[in-house]
């Protein structure tokens, strides 16, 4: 049994979760919490190795389903060699993208069927949920244009991909939000940054009971 906290952070391009992770995390320094953050796909060299398969622009003959277990196999190594040891340490653990991102971007982005997708997710975690999802909203359009405008960003495969492809990503997470709201918490991430951080702020300090 874990003792730690999981959250992880979810959200289609360009919704900014990473800026706001950044700015949140001095503020848990400042209250001394004991924390660590990582990124899925990669997080660990195995999975980073992988990471770098699933995302170079030139893999274009990648099929979807090679693409599924790719994620999959980073997950399952990602979670054992890092994240459960933290959980088991009590720490707070926040994973930029987990489970979730499957279910959207292969199950409902790639259209493989969300049933697989799931028994998928369930075989790498040994069913571990995060205690908390923060799933950053933002409409396609305006994620993509914010992509464009950060010149800065490596530009990965899936950032390639249609609008039609980000529009079913979209839809994916919010068909989760649906099913899963009591762990899903939205936030819209077309607020001014500034926003964004205060509320993903509140609503993660609510959900750990810690006072703001
Ligand atoms: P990254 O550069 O980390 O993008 P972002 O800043 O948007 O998180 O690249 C991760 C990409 O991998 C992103 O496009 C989402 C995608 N992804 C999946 O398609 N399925 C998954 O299971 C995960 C974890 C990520």
């Amino acid at each position: 049994m874990s003792k730690g906290f999981l959250v992880s952070i979810e959200g289609p391009e360009g919704a900014g979760k990473t800026s706001v992770l950044e700015a949140i995390l001095p503020i848990l320094k400042e209250k001394d919490i004991d924390f660590l953050t990582t990124r899925e796909p990669g997080g660990v060299l195995i999975g980073e190795k992988i990471r770098e398969v699933i995302l170079d622009p030139n893999h274009t003959q990648m099929d979807s389903k090679t693409e599924l277990l790719l994620y999959i196999a980073s997950r399952r190594q990602h979670l054992v060699e890092k994240v459960l040891p933290a959980l088991a340490a009590g720490k707070l653990v926040i994973m930029d993208r987990f489970i979730d991102s499957s279910v959207a971007y292969q199950g409902f982005g790639r259209g493989l069927d969300i049933d697989a997708v799931n028994w998928l997710n369930q075989f790498a975690t040994d069913g571990l949920k995060p205690d908390l999802t923060l799933y950053f909203d933002i409409e396609v359009e305006k994620g993509l244009e914010r992509i464009a405008a950060n010149s800065s960003r490596e530009v990965n495969r899936l950032d390639l991909e249609g609008l039609e492809m980000h529009r079913k990503v979209r839809q994916g997470y919010l068909s989760l939000l649906e099913k899963e709201g009591n762990r899903i918490e939205k936030i819209d991430a077309s607020l001014p940054l500034d926003q964004v951080i205060e509320k993903t702020k509140q609503v993660l300090f609510d959900r750990m009971g810690l006072t703001r």
